[in-house]
């Protein structure tokens, strides 16, 4: 069924009258001849899902009815008097159209989708950043010489991931071409960790080589792309070989859980509960690895050469302010109900801490500073709401209540975060019932507040 697009493809006599003694069909009647209609307040969904209002699920049923019952119509003027049909279709096992069996499938392909708006939401906020950052660069020479080296650090493997290159080499050449330079080539660096899908990464590549080619002319570049597994906490590159290091939504991941959190007992992250020795332990593991992150950044880029970071932070001091915690916290009130229920051991929770953290500004500065191998170009904060859609569902969902569905949206960004984490600690079978909690205690929390993630985008140039 590959090429079908979002059109009505009505269901036709195909045969003269009773001119076929058998009819098979494999894996097609499932699929309708139309997107049903109605289905505007689907809002964040592609088909029928938790979340969706009870019409989606009636617009569904009576458009498959309407089209099965037309392919009988049909099929029965075209079949001899005791000739038979063999259908196979895709179906559900059960009675609720929410079902996993039904759904899951798409809910996770909207999920991803979501993931996407989320991340384009970061790169949009980040392009001036970058913009300002590579035409600070005075000394053209980085350009003129025979290729431009860039690396994105915690690239991930989503569509998006070039998208970041793209932008870069376009200011690199819009730059050139204002100052009468010859475009440079250019050689991007896509590091992940080892586990990181770069199959993936590498097949966007023919799409991405043929958008360049189009846009930017068959003088550009060439582009050269090769990835860089392995942990940015260590040394990636070689001596004085790269030009300008990005890197978005991961430098505020540890390279460890802190050492010493025991007493953090049903916290799975700092929290109002937490003893102080709780934020001294995650506050040193940061300026640890934020200090080990500046220091082998420092060997790999050339004089003069650039960085832009993007990652989480907190907006205020106190680290167990709700900007910096309250997500984590209605995890661990999600996991506690769990405990209560007997599906999870209360030592799985003192045991689980996420090995992610989010400073503050003057330790950010400090860091920096006491390193000494960057000078700090430019701060910025912004802040993304929790629901990466941020939109007035009030608009276009008369059903659901908005907080509901903005906790929906927040539950599957977090979960796409965090579930390889908890899976691997309390076992795969606790996640669904452990996400349905989390999303009630999002949608509360959202009800009466408007919570966001902070984020620093700080620009470094290299002494
Ligand atoms: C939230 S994703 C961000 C992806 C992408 N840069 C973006 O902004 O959408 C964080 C990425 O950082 C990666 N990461 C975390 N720790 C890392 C490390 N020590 N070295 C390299 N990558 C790391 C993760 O594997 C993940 O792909």
């Amino acid at each position: 069924m590959e090429n079908r697009a979002m059109q009505l493809i009505p269901y036709f006599r195909l045969f003269a009258n009773q001119s076929l003694h058998l009819i098979h069909s494999s894996n097609s009647i499932h699929w309708l001849s139309q997107v049903p209609e109605g289905l505007e307040n689907n809002s964040l969904n592609i088909y029928m899902a938790k979340s969706s209002p009870p019409n989606v699920f009636q617009e569904y049923g009576k458009q498959f009815k309407s089209d099965f019952t037309k392919f009988l119509q049909l099929r029965s003027e075209e079949i001899i008097c005791g000739g038979h049909m063999v259908l196979t279709l895709a179906g559900r096992s059960v009675a609720d159209p929410t079902s996993d069996d039904g759904c899951c499938l798409w809910e996770l392909l909207a999920q991803s989708l979501l993931d996407m708006v989320k991340e384009e939401i970061a790169i949009r906020k980040v392009l001036p950043v970058l913009r300002h950052t590579i035409k600070g660069i005075t000394n053209h020479d980085l350009f003129s010489g025979r290729c431009f080296k860039i690396a994105d650090l915690g690239c991930s493997s989503s569509k998006n991931t070039l998208l970041v290159a793209f932008n870069i080499m376009d200011i690199v050449v819009e730059l050139c071409e204002e100052n009468n330079l010859k475009p440079p080539q250019f050689h991007v660096c896509l590091n992940d960790l080892i586990g990181n899908d770069f199959n993936t990464l590498f097949n966007l590549l023919p799409d991405f080589y043929a958008k360049l080619h189009k846009e930017k002319g068959e003088n550009f570049g060439p582009c050269f792309i090769s990835a860089a597994p392995g942990s940015f906490y260590r040394r990636l590159f070689s001596d004085q070989s790269m030009h300008l290091v990005h890197s978005s939504n991961g430098v505020h991941w540890l390279s460890q859980v802190p050492e010493g959190l025991e007493s953090n007992m049903l916290n799975i992250y700092i929290a109002k509960s937490s003893p102080l020795n709780v934020f001294q332990a995650y506050e040193k593991q940061f300026e640890t690895d934020f200090t080990k992150f500046l220091q082998m950044r420092s060997e790999e880029v050339v004089c003069g050469g650039r960085m832009v970071l993007t990652f989480c932070g907190r907006s205020i001091d106190d680290p167990t302010s709700d900007d910096g915690c309250r997500l984590w916290e209605l995890l661990a009130e999600s996991l506690f109900d769990m405990v209560k229920e007997g599906l999870v051991r209360e030592s799985d929770i003192s045991s689980f801490n996420v090995p992610i953290y989010y400073p503050g500004e003057d330790e950010v500065r400090d860091i920096i500073q006491n390193e000494g191998s960057f000078s700090l170009e430019s701060l910025a904060t912004f802040q993304v709401d929790w629901d990466p859609q941020n939109m007035d569902y009030k608009n276009f969902n008369d059903f659901v209540e908005p907080s509901q569905t903005r906790g929906e949206n927040t539950t599957k960004g977090m979960r796409a975060v965090i579930e390889p984490l908890l899976t691997s600690h309390f076992g795969k079978s606790i996640t669904d019932g452990l996400f349905k909690k989390y999303h009630k205690y999002v949608a509360q929390h959202l009800s009466n507040n408007k919570p966001g993630f902070f984020s620093f985008v700080i620009s470094l140039a290299k002494k």
